[in-house]
């Protein structure tokens, strides 16, 4: 199979492309960069030269692909602009082929807003941060696109073996700082591992009669101070929080912010009982974070 990918070199995009390699699939890589052209090529995939914004440079080619997967984020003020028209113009591109083109594409828990004691699954309305609202309308349009069979998976937080969504404790603990707590330690995070979610991309790829909406996590929430207390012990430090206020993190960091401090939970049992995924890290203790001399 022939998978097209954007964002190839990011967080969840490094696990993802990693995983098709290995499958056996040929991989093709939208680049903006050099640095970008060689971090796709060490891991066996090819790049092609574009950038997010101008999608009229290669969406014709990306087309042409088996599947094309979406796992790219500009992550700044243009965000929602440039995402409606990429994928407008994929949606239009598509329309030439003889049948329609397999996308997987990438929205997040954080749509789900805060839970609380319930469990978000694929019923549970979208309640997203101001910063993501526009994703709602854009993924109807895909969903609904008789040029796609489209999959919009929604990850958990994701950490690797480098840190992802854990990585700010992990500083704070190998500088001996106290650990900094966005809202409370209360607040509860789905979790996936990074492999764990590449290789429900992969399962996706291999049901093309699915599509829709599908939550991927390995454990529904787990407490944020509970995370601490791990990392914690791991270095051998007392669990000392320094705690700040959503107001304060919004007003450094603009609305996003927000996001890691809404106590959610989430389920995968919808992709669990419709494909062969299962979570390899029920417990993020178990993980190679976690299992690796620090
Ligand atoms: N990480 C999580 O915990 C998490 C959880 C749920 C949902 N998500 C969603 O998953 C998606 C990917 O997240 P991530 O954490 O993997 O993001 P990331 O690590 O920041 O990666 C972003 C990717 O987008 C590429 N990119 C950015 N601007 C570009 C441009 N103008 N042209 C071409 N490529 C561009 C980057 O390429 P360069 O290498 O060139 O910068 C990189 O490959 C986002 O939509 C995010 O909201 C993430």
């Amino acid at each position: 199979m022939k998978i097209f990918i954007l964002g190839g070199t990011g967080t969840i995009g490094t696990g993802l492309i990693r995983e098709l390699v290995t499958r056996g699939y040929a991989v093709t890589g939208l680049s903006r960069s050099k640095t970008a052209d060689q971090k796709l090529i060490q891991e066996g995939v090819q790049p092609l030269r574009g950038d997010l914004g101008a999608p009229e440079g290669w969406a014709d080619h990306a087309v042409s692909f088996d599947a094309v997967i979406h796992v790219a984020d500009t992550f700044d003020d243009t965000m929602a602009e440039i995402d409606e028209h990429l994928t407008t113009t994929l949606i239009s591109a598509a329309s030439q082929r003889q049948s329609p083109l397999r996308l997987l594409y990438t929205g997040g828990c954080w749509l789900y807003g805060a839970t609380g004691d319930q469990v978000a699954t694929e019923e549970s309305p979208f309640v997203p941060l101001s910063a993501f609202n526009w994703m709602i309308a854009g993924q109807r349009k895909l969903l609904s696109s008789p040029h796609l069979s489209c999959v919009v998976l929604h990850p958990a937080m994701v950490y690797d073996e480098n840190g992802g969504v854990f990585e700010k404790f992990l500083n704070n603990a190998r500088q001996g700082n106290d650990f900094e707590v966005w809202g409370s330690d209360q607040t509860r995070w789905p979790l996936v591992e990074r492999s764990d979610l590449a290789r429900a991309y992969a399962e996706l790829l291999d049901h093309p009669e699915l599509s829709g909406h599908f939550n991927v996590t390995s454990q529904d929430g787990v407490k944020v101070g509970d995370i601490i207390s791990a990392i914690a012990q791991r270095y051998g430090l007392p669990k000392k929080m320094k705690i700040r206020s959503v107001e304060d993190l919004v007003e450094e960091y603009g609305s996003w912010a927000e996001g890691p401090t809404i106590d959610q939970q989430m389920s995968s049992q919808k992709l669990q009982s419709l494909t062969q995924w299962w979570p390899r890290y029920t417990d993020f203790r178990t993980s190679p974070l976690f299992n690796r001399p620090i």
